[in-house]
């Protein structure tokens, strides 16, 4: 019998936990250790036998069972539909905090005392201009350039504008681009949206709060003074709230993996719009309401069912890697909605989105694949009556995760466990061959 050790515990366990695996080709046996629910693939990779002449690999397509990191700022239950920030529920964050406290939480682990939020709240305040070259950067875009677009290669840009940003073992300038970047990222979203208007930019107004502020350049017209409506703008904030982090999917995963490499943070974030750009993530909020225009009315709901059931189609909105139960966001996002459209014209695709909702849920196919609405399926609905272009809808998610990439970006650039990522493959290609 073969014995991989197990590594040194970081943790004092009570018990011990191993994994006894037998290989019927050699009929050696090999005992790994089961360390916090996870065996380590390089003790597997100890076994001999892999496809080429090296150690046995894990192949998982989409990570769906492989933690490749170690991570104190978000957990989630997927089963049990739980979301904690820092150990915190997602209900009581929502209900009680403002989106700068829990960037607060996040990123330093605590929520802030009053003091320590006062100060801040100034620093981000005091960050929210871009330089004019910026916006000029910006000018350059197609008046048809999508947000995303626009979002992803502005931010990318900011790292030429804070060269510094490369020194990200230095505590305080990664402390100044995480300021930075949190402060700046609703202002580069609102000149985005302005630009493709053809409206002037809104500069920033510090006297606002944080969301208070991003409404402003993102509405204001000839007003002096720009006066965000108190429900719409509490409404925004719990939807960033909300967004603000999710744990290792798509684009936090693509943040860490870009910081391993120790590029700045500037680099890896753009990396993470990217990422969230696409339909299957962040995307599918505006994919969400191009159904529901596409439906048009009720009774076409059972037609769209069917062909979503035959394979045609994805319910843009419904299904979840983690969440087989509910999404608690998605919860929350729906009673958001009610505060909102009694200030807002009740939007005429509300009724077709709870019909859908309701025929999903009792509905075999829905019921067995444990699809439920996630986040995405009502959020849309809330920036629409609020009168967000569609387009805007992923930009918004952006400026909502940005406190979670980083926090997560800075969690993986101090892990001593963390290496440049680096997957393996199965090679699958031609064997040797020769140029005739
Ligand atoms: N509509 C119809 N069927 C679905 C849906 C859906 N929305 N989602 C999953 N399924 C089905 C698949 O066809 C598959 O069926 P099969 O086993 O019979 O082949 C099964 O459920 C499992 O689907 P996967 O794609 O393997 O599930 P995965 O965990 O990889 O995907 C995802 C999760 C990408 C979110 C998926 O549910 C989806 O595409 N949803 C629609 C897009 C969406 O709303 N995305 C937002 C997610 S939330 C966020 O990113 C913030």
């Amino acid at each position: 019998m073969t014995i991989v050790k197990p590594a040194p515990k970081a943790r004092a366990s009570t018990e011990t936990r191993t994994l006894t695996i037998r290989d019927d080709s050699t009929g050696e046996t090999y005992v790994l250790p089961v360390e916090d629910g996870a065996i380590k693939a390089s003790d597997l990779a100890k076994i001999p036998g892999g496809s080429d002449g090296a150690g046995l690999l894990t192949y998982d397509p989409g990570f769906m069972a492989t933690a490749a990191v170690k991570s104190a700022i978000t957990y989630i239950d997927g089963d049990r539909g739980i979301l904690r920030y820092r150990g915190y529920p997602i209900e009581e964050l929502a209900e009680r905090c403002s989106f700068l406290e829990i960037a607060h939480l996040l990123l330093g682990g605590e929520l802030p005392a009053e003091e320590e939020l006062a100060r801040w709240q100034d620093e981000i305040t005091h960050h929210t201009f871009i330089h004019e070259n910026i916006k000029k950067f910006i000018d350059g875009f197609r008046h048809d350039a999508h947000p995303m677009g626009i979002l992803m290669s502005t931010v990318a840009a900011l790292s030429t504008f804070y060269p510094e940003a490369k020194r990200i073992a230095d505590e305080r300038a990664r402390r100044s681009q995480i300021v930075r970047l949190i402060a700046k990222m609703p202002t580069i979203a609102a000149f985005a949206y302005r630009h493709a208007a053809g409206l002037p930019y809104v500069y920033p107004d510090n006297d606002l709060s944080y969301t208070g502020n991003f409404l402003n350049m993102m509405w204001k017209t000839t007003e002096l003074k720009y006066d965000p409506d108190p429900v719409l703008e509490r409404a925004l904030e719990v939807l960033f709230i909300l967004h603000a982090d999710h744990e290792q999917n798509c684009s936090t995963s693509t943040v860490r993996v870009v910081g391993s490499s120790r590029s700045d943070p500037y680099s890896a974030v753009a990396a993470g719009i990217g990422a969230l750009y696409g339909p299957l993530h962040g995307g599918a909020n505006e994919q969400v309401l191009r159904m529901l225009e596409d439906i048009g009315s009720v009774d076409r709901i059972p037609e769209h069912i069917e062909r979503v059931k035959k394979g045609e189609l994805r319910l843009m909105g419904f299904g979840h890697r983690i969440y087989k139960s509910y999404d608690p966001r998605a919860k929350l996002i729906k009673t958001i909605a009610d505060d909102v459209f009694a200030v807002t014209r009740r939007s005429p695709l509300l009724d077709i989105a709870l019909e859908l909702e309701k025929i999903a849920l009792e509905d075999e196919y829905f019921v067995s694949h444990k699809l439920y609405p996630n986040v995405d399926f009502y959020s849309g609905l809330i920036y629409q009556a609020m009168g967000f272009p569609v387009e805007m809808f992923t930009s918004l998610f952006a400026i909502g995760r940005t406190p979670g990439w980083l926090a997560q970006w800075e969690e993986g650039l101090l892990d001593p466990d963390q290496r440049i990522a680096r997957p393996r493959q199965i090679y699958t290609g031609a064997d040797l061959r020769h140029v005739d």
